[in-house]
């Protein structure tokens, strides 16, 4: 993997179960310009509430941008090159790809950016994001609007989890040992941040697609 110079050079703030988070990387108009690129993504591509394979509907909503998105409907898991209405998704907005700049610690740009809106009472259950055909990049974090309880277990699913709350603007990085680490949300904090207009949490998970 190439390096290149971003702000990776700067350490990281703290490691939860070896994961590395950069607190604040985001300044609050970074921040704000990434939910504003969000909302206009969501114009073209409106977050759904996908089901799991089993038919389960998800707490979280959910939509991407990229030249593919991750999906999941009784169909199975899987990254595919159009919105469930059919619509193409939207590029990466430029404000979001600079996040990636910032934290990936590689050179190349990433093919796909889920992003996940958590209304109060919303979580995400334990798991390893592993349907990308490519582990060997990293998966980019960005954490925005209201405070999150994140939940990192090592690379199987009995192992033992460490928490920590994370803070809108807050980066997490999975990558080389820890990029098949168990992770989820066990909750947020309704009502911590007035940055996501009707309140609740943005998180977006940049990765590379394998062909993509
Ligand atoms: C995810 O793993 O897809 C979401 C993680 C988060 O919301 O921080
Ligand atoms: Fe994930």
């Amino acid at each position: 993997m190439a390096e290149n110079d971003g702000m990776r050079s700067l350490r990281p703030t703290l490691r939860v179960n070896g994961v590395p988070v950069w607190q604040e990387l985001l300044s609050p108009q970074a921040q704000q310009e990434a939910v504003s690129a969000v909302l206009e993504v969501a114009e073209t591509a409106p977050f759904v509430v996908p089901v799991t394979p089993s038919g389960r509907p998800m707490s979280v909503g959910m939509t991407s941008a990229g030249s593919v998105g991750w999906i999941t409907d009784r169909g199975g898991y899987r990254y595919e090159t159009r919105h469930p209405s059919g619509v193409l998704w939207p590029p990466i907005p430029e404000a979001i790809l600079a996040i990636w700049r910032k934290a990936s610690g590689v050179a190349r740009p990433p093919s796909s950016c889920l992003i996940n809106l958590y209304r109060e009472g919303a979580r995400m259950g334990l798991h390893q994001d592993k349907d990308e055909g490519d582990l060997t990049w990293p998966v980019v974090s960005v954490s925005l609007g209201d405070a999150a309880l994140f939940r990192v277990g090592g690379t199987e699913r009995k192992g033992r989890t460490e928490s920590l709350w994370l803070n809108s603007g807050d980066v997490a990085v999975l990558s080389g040992e820890t990029r098949l680490a168990y992770h989820g949300i066990d909750r947020i904090r309704a009502g911590s941040s007035s940055l996501v207009p009707g309140g609740g949490r943005i998180n977006l998970t940049m990765r590379v697609v394998a062909g993509y």
